[in-house]
This record gives structure tokens, sequence and C-alpha cells, in this order.
């Protein structure tokens, strides 16, 4: 089995030769948005049964053709992630915890039947892509570049089996803000509808399907004026999971913490995982257990709790200002960011952007 082992591969390099113009690139460094502009380059690594990894490139990112046979495009064999690398204070360029992001990969990749890249290969192949295109961070107060690894089958057949191909890509995305608004509090819609994940099936694992299948609720969420949905337990349909794309924190009057614990049916979130840390580190209380969403409404209302937050990768800590359901709305505090938000996250974003020592060794720094 391919595990973190390291890997002989070397990557081809072929320049794009009709790169951003640089009045062009300038502009849209200085807004971005989310997830619409694109760098110059992209990394692409082959797999074939029997062989293996292999023709690891970074080249100009373009179009793939593909025969419309591939597996991923009858059985969404595909899996992906999400990081990011900033600018640090010093001027030098790191991602964030990029090991963690590999082996979550790794281990979305067994969830699908697909064959696990190496750590080597996962991190090299987003180091020298962040050489190459090093002239695309934003000047957006707040911004990054956005990384996403993904990986498909691309097999031509179409029985139904692990296919014998696959792509692995990194493409990347300079980003401001996730959210459009730019409110100081996001609203989130309770999905009584629709169910993200049970057990046994594939909630921990961050593959395209999930999203597919999300965004029906998304789109109820929208409708109601909400900016994301959150998720209820599959069984129960009682205990809050995680929203469409972020995983939830609570923050209580207590001064504790508490979050749904990871159980399969929800995301293991780095932003999670990281902030857990921290907050242990600060002496926090921290619980990971499962809270109700009736629960969340009463102590909403007697005041026991405080704060509710929303954590990823592109969200970074969102606070969390009114929950809307059929059933009808609350809101949380004042409705606007709390002061064990606002701190927790300046920790986490502090370390990120290497304003803040880094004990445990979190911060990659490239070239
Ligand atoms: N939950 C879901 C469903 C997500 O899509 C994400 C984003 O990647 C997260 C949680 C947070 O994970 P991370 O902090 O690793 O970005
Ligand atoms: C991320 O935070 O990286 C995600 O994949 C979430 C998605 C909503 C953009």
């Amino acid at each position: 089995m391919a595990t973190a082992a390291k890997s002989p591969l070397s990557f081809t390099v072929n320049r794009n030769a009709a790169p951003v113009a640089v009045a062009d690139r300038t502009k849209v460094l200085a807004d971005p948005g989310f997830g619409r502009v694109f760098t110059d380059h992209m990394a692409v690594i082959r797999y074939s049964e029997g062989k293996g990894w292999h023709s690891a490139e970074i080249t100009a990112r373009k179009p793939l053709m593909l025969d419309p046979a591939s597996a991923v495009l009858h059985y969404a064999q595909e899996i992906f992630e999400g990081l990011k690398a900033y600018k640090l204070a010093d001027g030098s360029m790191a991602t964030f915890r990029p090991e963690a992001n590999a082996k979550r990969f790794r281990d979305s990749a067994r969830r699908l039947a697909m064959p696990e890249l190496p750590e080597d290969l996962f991190v090299g192949s987003i180091d020298r892509l962040i050489d190459i295109d090093r002239d695309w961070f934003p000047t957006v107060d707040g911004g990054s570049l956005y990384i996403r690894p993904f990986m498909f089958a691309n097999e031509v057949f179409l029985g139904v089996k692990p296919s014998a191909e696959y792509m692995y890509l990194v493409i990347m995305s300079p980003v401001g803000g996730y959210f459009k608004s730019g409110a100081p509090a996001v609203s989130i819609w309770v999905s009584q509808n629709y169910t993200r994940a049970a057990r046994g099936g594939t909630g921990a694992a961050k593959c395209g399907g999930n999203y597919a299948t999300g965004l029906v609720a998304q789109a109820e969420a929208s409708k109601h004026g909400c900016d994301q949905v959150v998720y209820l337990d599959a069984v129960e349909r009682r205990w809050v999971e995680e929203l469409g794309g972020m995983n939830v924190f609570f923050a209580f009057s207590d001064g504790s913490l508490q979050t749904p614990p990871l159980g399969g049916t929800i995301l293991p979130g780095i932003t999670r995982e990281s902030l857990l840390t921290l907050a242990k580190a600060e002496g926090l209380t921290v619980r990971e257990e499962p809270y109700a969403i009736d629960q969340w409404k009463a102590d909403a209302e007697s005041g026991r709790l405080t704060e509710a937050f929303a954590c990823g990768t592109a969200a970074v800590v969102t606070p969390i200002g009114r929950v809307a359901s059929a059933d009808g709305e609350f809101k949380i505090g004042a409705g606007g960011p709390g002061q064990t938000t606002t701190r927790i996250k300046q920790k986490l974003v502090d370390i990120q952007r290497g304003v803040a020592p880094d004990p445990l060794g979190w911060v990659h720094r490239i070239g």
C-alpha cells in the first residue's frame, strides 16, 4: 500500500508560453473574490494500474481532453483537497499543515477505492506550483492563494469497478474572503429535508459527490436568505453535524468551547483540529461532544451560549449570527462577532501568516 513513503518521481516543467498579462493579473489580485480566477500553471501526475504514479509535470493551465466514457463522468470517483498559501510577514511563502491535507487525501482515496498519493508527491506538487506562480499572491487584505489538489478516475470503461487509470492535478486561485456578503457574521439554515452523511457513508471523505448532493440543501438555504446550510445527523435528525463546507464550534458563557465529535459522518477539518489544539493550549475547556439543535436554540435564548462560529480553510473562522429553519429563527449573542471567536481566529491567523511563533511546526515554508 502506498503511504507517506518517498517517491522517486521528478517533475517536468513546461512553462506557460502565454501567461496572463501583468496589468491584468495586478488588477485581479487587488480584488480576486473566491474561486473564479486561476494562476498560469497546474501540476499533473498520472496513475496507471501496474505502473503506479508517473508522468509528473508542471504545465500551462489548460482545459482537459476527456473521453466521454471516462469513469469519473459516470460514477463520480473523485476526491479533492483545499488548503491555502500565504505571503508571510517576512516576505517568504508558506502553506499551512500540508501534511495533514496529504493524509486526508490518502484517507479519502481509500474510501473511494482510489490509489493513495505519497505525501512527498502531494506536498512537492504544491511547492513546485507555488514556486512557479509566486507572482499570484493577492494584494487584497486577508488574501491568499487557495490551492485545490484533486484526483479523478479516467479509465475508459462503463463497468462499475475501481478505475485502472487516474489523474491527479493541482490548480490554484488567488482569493479574498469566501462569503460574498462581507457581513460581520453569517446566517445559517437548518436543513430538515436533507442530510449529508450516514454511518458507513462518505461523510469523512472529501469527495465531490458529498458536495453535489448538498447543492439542493444549499440552494434551500439561499432561498431563505441564509449564507450556509447546517446539517443534522441522519438517524435522529437532531444532532448538529457541520455546515455545507465548514465545521462548527459553540462558545459558552462559562468560557468553554464545544464542537461535534468526529465519527465518520463529518469531515475531519484541519482548521477544526488546529483550533482545538490552540484552545486547549490556552487552557480553555473544550468538548468534542454531540450538541442537539433544540439545545442550541434553548442555550442561545437563555444566554448560556454566547457565540457560534464556522471554520474551514475557505471560511477561516466566521461568526454565525443567526440560525433559521422552517420552525423559526434565533439569534446568537448580539448577532455579530464575539470575543472568543475573534481571539481564537486571531491566534490561528497570526500563526498562518508568520506573525506569531509556530511551536508545533504547522507552517511549511516554500523555497
Ligand atoms: N467540512 C466540510 C464539509 C468542508 O468542505 C470543509 C472544508 O474543507 C471543512 C469541514 C473544513 O475543513 P478544513 O478545515 O480542513 O478546510
Ligand atoms: C475548503 O474550505 O477548502 C473547502 O473545500 C470548502 C468549500 C466550501 C470551498
